[in-house]
């Protein structure tokens, strides 16, 4: 199967983008790995400077210092990739990372964790493709309608992201319960309404919007699967945690080699959005109702009161990356469980889409 992916004026030879996984897990090294592969590389911006040694006074001076030393990592890993940032909206000093993806060469930004709504202003002249992150026709439209009337223009990229996703996600708790529990029909008839949706708007500005659909997606099965709903490409993060190129530390990889399916959880994180993780001491301890009272406050996320919140999941997350993996919160997407053992990049790629 010959299936090229086009974004903004690069074209991905697999149609396959690796998911932006913060803090620390998707960093140069694996976006390179995948760009190289002739998939997507995503870097996550997501407190990117947290081993720069001025961290804790400076973060996002030291943020934005990692932002260029990882894409130039990436990119010297694969100079003729695709290779682009992963930036939440949810972020503090979302705009100024933005720009600096943009200044660092990025060939694509994904945006989530809140509908990205001006990031055409933010990007304005520059040849970075834009890709919001949606969970429902209804935030699909949303976004579509704004920047088509706001800023004429449509999205490079548009990501679907499913219930079985890792990370935060755009369910609420009770969705995300239903569909588990298989209540609520699965999410295909979704991503069909989302897909005419943009298709609507496609055509009336007489271009095409490829769309990606993440969440869940491990085996050959479930990407072909993916393939015949009739979106262009998979957006796939927890198959690539356990590859020797991930950027996290060893023991956060084998965190998903031993965890079995009853491990996999559904959390609040401090600032109320749920997500999907490992049961593993810290998140028992927080379900318990242990609170953690972080030492410093590092302006990560805009909505977040840190006299209010049970553990500073900058704090929580950056334990997960280096390995800490008994006081961290190890997001993980809901398949996370089957991985057996640690692949490459390669390796994985060539499983999820078989020889192209
Ligand atoms: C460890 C981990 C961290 C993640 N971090 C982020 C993030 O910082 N920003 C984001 O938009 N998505 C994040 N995600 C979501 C992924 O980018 C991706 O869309 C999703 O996990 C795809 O589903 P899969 O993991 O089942 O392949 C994260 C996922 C994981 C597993």
């Amino acid at each position: 199967m010959d299936r090229q992916l086009k974004i903004g004026e690069r074209i991905a030879q697999k149609s396959i983008l690796q998911g932006g996984m913060g803090i620390g897990i998707s960093l140069g090294n694996l976006a390179g790995a995948v760009a190289k592969c002739g998939g997507v590389g995503m870097i996550s911006a997501a407190q990117i400077g947290f081993r720069e040694p001025d961290f804790d006074e400076n973060t996002e001076e030291a943020n934005v210092r990692a932002m260029h030393q990882e894409y130039e990592k990436a990119r010297q890993t694969a100079p003729k990739g695709v290779i682009g940032f992963n930036i939440m909206v949810a972020m503090r000093h979302y705009e100024r990372y933005v720009r600096e993806a943009v200044q660092a060469g990025a060939d694509l930004i994904v945006s989530g964790a809140g509908l990205p709504m001006d990031l055409p202003a933010l990007t304005e002249n520059a040849k970075t493709a834009l890709a919001p992150i949606v969970s429902s026709e209804r935030s699909a439209r949303l976004i579509l309608k704004y920047w088509d009337r706001k800023y004429h223009r449509l999205p490079d990229l548009l990501v679907i992201e499913g219930p079985l996703a890792g990370g935060h996600l755009g369910f609420s708790a009770e969705q995300l319960i239903e569909y588990m529990q298989e209540k609520k029909k699965n999410f295909d008839e979704e991503v069909k309404r989302i897909l005419d949706t943009v298709k609507e708007f496609a055509e009336k500005a007489q271009k095409y919007i490829p769309v990606a659909l993440a969440g869940g997606i491990g085996s050959r099965e479930q990407a072909d699967h993916a393939f015949h709903l009739g979106v262009d490409a998979i957006q796939v993060a927890t198959r690539f945690v356990t590859t020797e190129e991930c950027d996290a530390d060893i023991r956060y990889k084998r965190t998903y080699l031993q965890a079995q399916e009853k491990d996999i959880v559904i959390t609040k994180s401090p600032v109320g959005m749920p997500g999907r993780a490992i049961l593993n001491p810290f998140l028992k301890k927080i379900q318990n109702g242990e609170q953690i009272r972080p030492e410093k406050c590092h302006g990560c996320l805009k909505h977040c009161k840190p006299a209010e919140i049970p553990y500073c999941i900058t704090d929580a997350l950056i334990h997960a990356a280096k390995g800490e993996v008994d006081e961290a919160l190890l997001f993980c997407g809901a398949e996370a469980w089957e991985a057996q053992k640690i692949q490459t990049v390669e390796e994985v790629v060539r499983e999820l889409l078989g020889e192209e």
